[in-house]
């Protein structure tokens, strides 16, 4: 008899559930996926519901339910932090107080009555523990060391795991209110872009900056040999405020914060004025101190637990470009950052750590596998369509509809791409994605304005064959294991320069995900069907949503944003659907 466990992320941000089935990850999704709520953080019962029908399982054959943190330690570390800083904390105080009173704390109860199950078999694992396992068991490696950085666990914003023989230990933690996560979110509120959102976006404004900020930044945040890095929190009142995240003190030091949406590039993509200069070069010194403190991070991990490979986790490893510029010459051999790094991994690293240390001990060897949400068989969407009196075209081979899709392509027309099963995570790996051609601008500048209604600073990320790869982009053998989801940068190798300029940041840059036949055999055909007929291996790719939605999981939402979105055509299953608005 089969055994399972199923993991649980909430209340905090990005919602998700993971189910383990005989120590097999078999599905996993997140809340906003069926809400509509991006990032949502309430608890997942759509998400829930999902897993236990599509695995054709109820609530009763789960063995254990795991949480992805440690409420009450969560809790406590609130709670002292509020009373240290008393009465500056008072709104946090009492904010925090209703919240945590009236759910969180109860985490325990709330699933055994939510879900009508034993509270003896729900299990809670530390949270960067959870991080720390989201990367490590689907690694399939024995022997590794593991960075965790993220905004903030428990009280834990920064730990070094050591990885043997299946056991993960703890060699090193740094503790609030000292975060690398947090002064990043705060950095990038300061930038007028929205905390846990806007992350992105200060990555790619610090590449039209320069570096004459650098002293300033150290002030906040510095390098130290024995500590790793240090911050002087009276830059900052995340730690106490309800509303603010940086003190007077930093305005005082940077000046005026920047306005939401104020001019940062004009339409000959330069930046606007020497207002927007300023801005960027604060987004430059935050990112090159960032780089710098992973860079010692890694250093300080290596010193303490040497291994030929290191698995990153996290949601400060988003940053593909902190991610490369950090470990491109580290003393690890190999570096693994997969799909799945912030919070809404947690439900994953949590449920795959209770198979491995409750369940059983027994590590099963699987593929890691992205693709782990909803998926809709072609009958599904044909009545989808029909119920929904949209005209559509029927192909009855894969061969036909690939071809087609790479005419449209060739033809400048910019595609809803709509296949298989959901991705997990914030990246659009093939299955739900907005595709165009990759080398022209004025196609990157179209979705950017007028479908994803992005700002113009922003890149885009692109899908390349895994055998064309190297003849376009300059590759580090280290991170072989990380290009395929989209979790590193690389740089321009100018031999087809031509070819990238839809998709080459400011600083000749792009997000890649190298696709090979075995990871996602029907997007890895599109693209050489594509290059067969334009000599062109790539792909703009960009996740199937428009701005401030989640990314679409059903026919019907994926129906709904492409009507309402200014792209050309979509091919969802062997359908294809015209926009003729
Ligand atoms: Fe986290």
């Amino acid at each position: 008899m089969s055994k399972y466990v199923l993991g649980i992320s909430c209340y905090f941000h990005d919602s998700s559930v993971a189910l383990v089935k005989d120590g097999v990850l078999i599905s996993a999704v997140q809340e906003e996926r069926f809400t509509g709520i991006k990032g949502d953080p309430s608890f997942p019962s759509r998400s829930i519901e999902w897993s236990l029908s599509a695995n054709n399982i109820s609530i009763k054959d789960i063995d254990y339910i795991i949480f992805y943190e440690k409420p009450l330690k969560k809790f406590l570390r609130i709670l002292n932090s509020s009373i240290e800083h008393f009465p500056k904390s008072r709104q946090f105080f009492i904010s925090q107080m209703k919240r945590w009173l009236s759910e969180k704390i109860w985490t325990k109860t709330n699933i055994s009555k939510k879900l009508k199950f034993n509270n003896k078999n729900i299990l809670f694992c530390q949270h960067h523990l959870s991080h720390a396992s989201s990367i490590y068991y689907p690694s399939n490696l024995d022997h590794s060391c593991i960075v965790v950085n993220d905004g903030i666990g428990e009280d834990q914003s920064f730990s070094i795991w050591s990885a043997e023989d299946n056991k993960i230990n703890l060699k090193y933690e740094i503790i609030f209110p000292k975060s690398l996560g947090l002064f990043y979110s705060t950095m990038t509120s300061f930038l007028g872009h929205a905390v846990n959102e806007g992350e992105n976006k200060v990555m790619s404004m610090s590449t039209y900056g320069n570096d004459t900020l650098k002293d300033k930044m150290n002030k906040v945040i510095y390098l130290d040999d024995k500590e790793i890095f240090n911050q002087n929190m009276e830059y900052f009142e995340y730690h106490f405020s309800l509303y603010n995240n940086f003190s007077k003190k930093l305005k005082n030091l940077f000046g005026d914060p920047r306005m939401p949406n104020s001019p940062f590039l004009n339409q000959d993509l330069k930046i606007d004025n020497s207002k927007a200069q300023h801005y960027a070069n604060i987004a430059q010194a935050t990112q090159n101190i960032t780089e710098a403190v992973i860079k010692q991070q890694v250093e300080f991990a290596y010193d303490l637990f040497p291994s030929k490979n290191v698995c990153l986790s996290g949601g400060v490893h988003l940053n593909c470009k902190a991610n490369h510029e950090s470990l491109k010459n580290s003393q690890f051999q190999n570096v693994h950052i997969n799909y799945c790094p912030s919070d809404a991994g947690g439900s994953i690293g949590a449920s795959l750590w209770a198979w491995n240390n409750v369940v059983e001990e027994d590590r099963n060897k699987f593929k890691q596998d992205v693709y782990l949400g909803p998926g809709f068989d072609d009958e599904f969407i044909e009545n989808t369509l029909k119920n929904l009196k949209i005209d559509y075209s029927k192909y009855h081979n894969n061969t036909d509809l690939l071809i087609d899709v790479s005419k449209d392509l060739q033809d400048d027309k910019i595609i809803c791409w709509f296949q298989g099963k959901l991705e997990f995570g914030k990246r659009a790996l093939g299955n739900r994605s907005i595709l165009a051609r990759p080398d022209k601008k004025e196609i990157s500048m179209k979705i950017n304005e007028f479908i994803k209604n992005r700002e113009s600073f922003q890149p885009f990320a692109s899908s390349i064959m895994e055998d064309k790869v190297n003849e376009y982009f300059k590759l580090n053998e280290k991170f072989k294991n990380s290009y395929k989801f989209m979790s590193v940068i690389a740089y321009d190798n100018k031999k087809h320069s031509n070819h990238l300029s839809g998709v080459l940041h400011e600083d000749e840059s792009c997000r890649i995900q190298i696709v090979s036949e075995n990871d996602n055999r029907l997007f890895y055909t599109l693209l050489k069907t594509f290059y067969d007929l334009t000599k062109i291996p790539l792909l703009l790719n960009t996740s199937f949503n428009l701005r401030g939605e989640p990314i679409v999981d059903n026919p019907i939402k994926a129906i709904s944003t492409f009507l309402r979105s200014k792209c050309d055509v979509m091919y969802i299953g062997k359908f294809k659907i015209v926009n003729n608005v």
